[in-house]
């Protein structure tokens, strides 16, 4: 069959387009296992998120975490595909980790330009948005090159006139940030005042409570909706738990 720029998805769920391809990662639990516990767990939070008591439905955002690997990218992945999967909601997946990009690895998509040729002017919006299998999810990479001055890109105001724009331009999207650890770098904390809501990734038997404790005083408080605890270490049926206790109750 000729793909030319047309999607080919094939029955393993993989996607041929120009810059996508192959089997999307396993970890994409919501994807590729949507009815076992953990796919269960992610549906949890997003369920939460639409029904919290006393505050609207948060349509930007953020997924955090203290320290590097707790699987904050994995879980805003996988967040993003639940989302997606729900009737009416289109997800745009962004990912603003832009030292250590890896969604082009759950995702399968060659390193492509995103925020931050988008933020230094040398590319459009449209032109780096990556399409998925999965209906009404949409990706915006970090970008092809980690540039040499992330925080002060993020920092910039042509990154919080990105938020904006893909905020009002898709005013019935919702945006999932993925951002890069909060003990490593300033970027959380600048791009956390800019969103309507920040999910926190802990990960079991690994995530001090002093690096928690940490990592929320360099944020809003206020904005922090939940907590997951991501159980690597369990069996695999078993690997998230989301708890919606804020952070001192569970703690
Ligand atoms: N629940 C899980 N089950 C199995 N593997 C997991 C799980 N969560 C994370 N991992 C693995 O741990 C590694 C780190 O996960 P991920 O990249 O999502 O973390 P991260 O917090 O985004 O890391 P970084 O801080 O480097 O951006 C990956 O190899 C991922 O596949
Ligand atoms: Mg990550």
């Amino acid at each position: 069959m000729k793909i030319s720029r047309a999607l080919e998805i094939k029955d393993d769920g993989s996607l041929n387009q120009a810059g996508t391809t192959g089997r999307l990662d396993d970890h994409l639990y919501m994807y590729h296992m949507p009815y076992s516990y953990t796919a269960e767990q992610i549906r949890k939070l997003r369920t939460h998120l639409f029904h919290m008591q006393d505050k609207p439905v948060p349509r930007i955002i953020m997924i955090t975490s203290a320290l590097p690997g707790e699987g904050k990218s994995l879980i805003a992945s996988n967040l993003a595909i639940a989302i997606a999967k729900g009737d009416d909601q289109h997800v745009l997946l962004v990912e603003c980790d832009l030292r250590k990009p890896s969604l082009n690895n759950l995702f399968k998509y060659a390193p492509s330009k995103g925020v931050s040729e988008i933020i230094q002017g040398s590319a459009q919006i449209e032109d780096c948005l990556i399409k998925t299998p999965i209906n009404k999810l949409t990706i915006l990479p970090a970008g092809k090159e980690a540039p040499p001055n992330p925080s002060e890109l993020l920092e910039s105001k042509r990154m919080s006139s990105l938020i904006e724009e893909l905020s009002q331009r898709y005013t019935d999207r919702f945006l999932i940030i993925d951002t890069s650890p909060i003990q490593a770098t300033v970027d959380p904390k600048i791009i956390a005042d800019q969103v309507e809501a920040i999910v926190m990734v802990t990960r079991y038997r690994y995530t001090k409570e002093s690096d928690f404790k940490m990592a929320l005083d360099n944020l809003p408080k206020d904005k922090i909706v939940g907590t997951v605890l991501n159980a690597l270490d369990e069996l695999p049926a078993k690997k998230y738990k989301y708890r919606k206790y804020n952070y001192h109750k569970y703690y």
